[in-house]
């Protein structure tokens, strides 16, 4: 089960003074995605990456850029994004006005599209869009800030989602993000999730990035890997 868990490591716990070299090092360690936190000090308080840094990335790597856009308004930038070449795009429902109008100009582009749930987020979010998604983001931190704890209660969430796709029949994504490390990856594969972000465990834990990224995909990938 474990084999089919995608990781994606967030570049923002990476060294920003040599990004493409983070980017091109996590790739060849087994990556499965590339995380990138656009945050504008507004909808969260930090400021990180804009498209220009993503336009500048996007030589360096050929696997999916996952780009979680933490910004208000959101609609204004999202042309951008995709110009830049994001593969993926995931949106917060309380970053724009129209959050269905929002998915259908990422989906028009032939750009996949996300929706994130903050951890004060109800699951009733994803239904009435969920046509539209490519994947669903559970944050299991409140966003803003890399090497924060894992809050637990968002487990029951990942679960409930986990049935929600299951229903709907659509391939969706379950990707989780902040706090993981592989002891909480455990819990939220278990839980349903099929992706998982991680910057502190991936860029700061103890091993290779490539040791690290295997930790995160549970004990037997590492056995076999
Ligand atoms: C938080 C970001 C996360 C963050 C995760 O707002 O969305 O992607 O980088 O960092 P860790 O894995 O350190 O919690
Ligand atoms: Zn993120």
């Amino acid at each position: 089960m474990s084999d089919n868990i995608l990781i994606s490591p967030s570049i923002l716990s990476a060294d920003f003074a040599a990004l493409g070299q983070a980017v091109r090092d996590i790739d060849v360690a087994g990556a499965d995605m590339i995380h990138i936190d656009v945050m504008d000090n507004h909808y969260v308080p930090n400021l990180t990456i804009g498209p220009m840094v993503v336009k500048a990335l996007r030589p360096h790597s050929d696997k999916p850029f996952d780009v979680h856009l933490m910004v208000k308004p959101v609609d204004g930038l999202i042309p951008a994004f995709i110009e830049a070449g994001s593969d993926i795009i995931s949106i917060h429902p309380d970053s724009g006005p129209h959050v269905h109008r929002s998915l259908q100009t990422i989906k028009s582009a032939g750009v996949k599209a996300g929706l994130v749930l903050n951890p004060g987020t109800p699951i009733d979010v994803v239904e009435p869009v969920i046509d539209l998604l490519d994947m669903i983001l559970v944050m299991s931190v409140n966003p803003g800030f890399g090497g924060q704890s894992f809050i637990r209660s968002q487990l029951t969430k990942i679960e409930a989602l986990r049935g929600m796709i299951e229903r709907s029949g659509r391939d969706i994504i379950l990707e989780v993000d902040g706090g993981v490390n592989p002891i909480t990856s455990q819990d939220c594969i278990a839980a349903g999730a099929t992706s998982l972000v991680a910057g502190s465990a991936v860029f700061k834990g103890a091993g290779s990035y490539a040791d690290n990224i295997r930790a995160l995909r549970g004990p037997v990938a590492s056995q076999v890997a």
